[in-house]
């Protein structure tokens, strides 16, 4: 009787990969946001060279704004855009500017590619990357107008706190990137991290920091995610700080 050999079992090489601040990346698409995907991903959502992971980036690409967008204009950037909500609702109250979301969670980028197509605003890029590692090389050094981070996973756990993605590593990524006189904003429902980012911009090197929660930023529609933050109680932080000139 013929036996076959055992195929050798073949290790894959490990992928190194640092700390990141997100688990969740893909999962499937409804048909409704599939045909979305399909229909907008090609014209609106940037084209990466990727280093190893599907969110990972070649260090030695080098995004051209004014390409990607068809137009010179200020740039704002949102980090961990969800699905969306306030960075259309931003883009339609502001058709002057650029708007480029970086998200990670692909169904949540196909939910924002159709909501702007429905809501009509067409000066919005996506970006399926990590954040950090798109500050760190992708970017040209002071190419954004403003750069928001609407709650961040807080990370609650003492043991997970360093995945968070606001941190004294990230402030200079931060700098790099945000042109003088430029805003660095965030929000946050969870106290615990809203103290944290209070120590992380007092901190920072090159922004003009007040030390004072910010009043709530009028630019910032209520997410669903905030929503839930107010339903269970919880107080919402807004800080900004201002990029100063070398
Ligand atoms: C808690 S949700 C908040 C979403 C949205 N800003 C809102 O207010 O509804 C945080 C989002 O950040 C994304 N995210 C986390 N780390 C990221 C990273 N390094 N780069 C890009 N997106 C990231 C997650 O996938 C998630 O969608």
């Amino acid at each position: 009787m013929f036996v076959p050999e055992p195929i050798p079992h073949v290790r894959k090489p490990r992928v190194h990969r640092e700390v990141v601040s997100f688990t969740r990346r893909g999962g499937r698409l409804t048909e409704r946001l599939q045909k979305g995907w399909d229909d907008l991903s090609a014209t609106h959502v940037l084209d990466i060279p990727r280093s190893t992971t599907s969110t990972s980036l070649d260090p030695e690409f080098r995004l051209d704004l004014a390409k990607a967008f068809g137009r010179e204009a200020p740039t704002i950037m949102e980090i961990g855009s969800g699905r969306g909500e306030s960075i259309v609702h931003a883009a339609l109250e502001n058709p002057d500017k650029n708007f480029l979301a970086l998200e990670v969670y692909v169904p949540g980028v196909a939910q924002g590619l159709v909501t702007m197509r429905h809501l009509g605003a067409t000066n919005v890029r996506f970006a399926v990357v990590d954040a950090a590692a798109a500050l760190a090389t992708m970017l040209p050094e002071a190419s954004l107008e403003e750069l928001r981070v609407w709650f961040p996973d807080p990370w609650h756990k003492k043991k997970h706190n360093k995945r968070r993605l606001i941190s004294p590593d990230f402030a200079p990524l931060a700098a790099r990137v945000i042109q003088p006189g430029g805003y660095w904003r965030l929000a946050t429902d969870w106290q615990e991290y809203a103290d944290h980012m209070h120590e992380v911009l007092s901190e920072a090197a090159g922004f003009d920091y007040s030390g004072t929660w910010a009043p709530r930023f009028e630019g910032r529609p209520v997410t669903r995610f905030e929503s839930n933050g107010l339903e269970v109680g919880r107080d919402i932080r807004d800080l900004s700080a201002r990029r100063l000139s070398e």
